[in-house]
């Protein structure tokens, strides 16, 4: 897997605010979406597009456009979905599917109870987010459901990632022959026992969604 760690100044800027224990909700999901925003930019680097000429005031020029199929952006509900609007801004014309996951907080491996995604996904480029890779687990199951309906080319985008959730990729992911990249604000030190990354900045569905009993 290619990591992408985007350490523009205006987005560790936008990652320190966010992390700080005393940003509110409304805050945070201002600043995930922004953050979202530039990350996008660094993310579809690769995306596909083909040669069109366009007609301008003066006279013909070549061009590109985005080439069919559209990308598909997945966010994993809860808190991807707080990454959704960000980067349907860079992207508005992809389409979207959803993937629902939550962690089992004893053991961390991840339970699928929503997947809401086309059949087929021949050819497509998918672009998964979800604000944090921790333990990896999430982020892995999510990859197999778009291999497995045949994505060729897959771009995680993360806010922050643990460094032993970027190793459990990369070893779930060896035997596929198709790129993934891992587009993140930020790789931090390590995981807790409890799952969290460290330091993190908690549980990014709590702080943007509430916590859930
Ligand atoms: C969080 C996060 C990831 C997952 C990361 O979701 O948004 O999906 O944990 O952990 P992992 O890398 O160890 O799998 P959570 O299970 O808290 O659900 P939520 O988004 O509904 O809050
Ligand atoms: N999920 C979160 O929301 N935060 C973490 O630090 C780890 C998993």
């Amino acid at each position: 897997m290619h990591v992408h760690v985007a350490d523009h100044p205006l987005i560790s800027h936008k990652l320190t605010l966010l992390r700080d224990e005393s940003t509110d909700s409304p805050t945070f999901r201002r600043l995930a979406d922004e953050l979202v925003t530039l990350l996008a930019y660094e993310a579809t680097r690769e995306v596909r597009v083909e040669a069109v000429d366009v007609k301008t005031p003066v006279a013909m020029a070549r061009g590109v456009r985005l080439s069919d199929p559209r990308p598909l952006v997945v966010p994993i509900l809860r808190a991807g979905l707080g990454m959704l609007e960000g980067m349907q801004r860079l992207l508005p014309t992809a389409e979207v599917g959803f993937l629902g996951m939550v962690r089992n907080e004893e053991t961390f491996d991840p339970v699928t109870y929503a997947e809401r995604l086309p059949d087929d996904l021949t050819g497509r480029q998918c672009y998964v987010l979800d604000p944090m890779l921790a333990t990896g687990g999430s982020l892995a199951a999510a990859i197999h459901f778009l291999v497995k309906r045949g994505a060729d080319h897959i771009t995680a985008v993360t806010l922050l990632a643990a460094p032993e959730g970027v190793e459990r990729i990369e070893a779930e992911l060896a035997d596929l022959d198709i790129p993934v990249t891992l587009v993140t604000a930020g790789l931090d030190e390590k995981l807790n026992e409890l799952g969290y990354i460290v330091p993190g900045l908690g549980d990014a569905g709590d702080r943007l969604y509430g916590v859930v009993g």
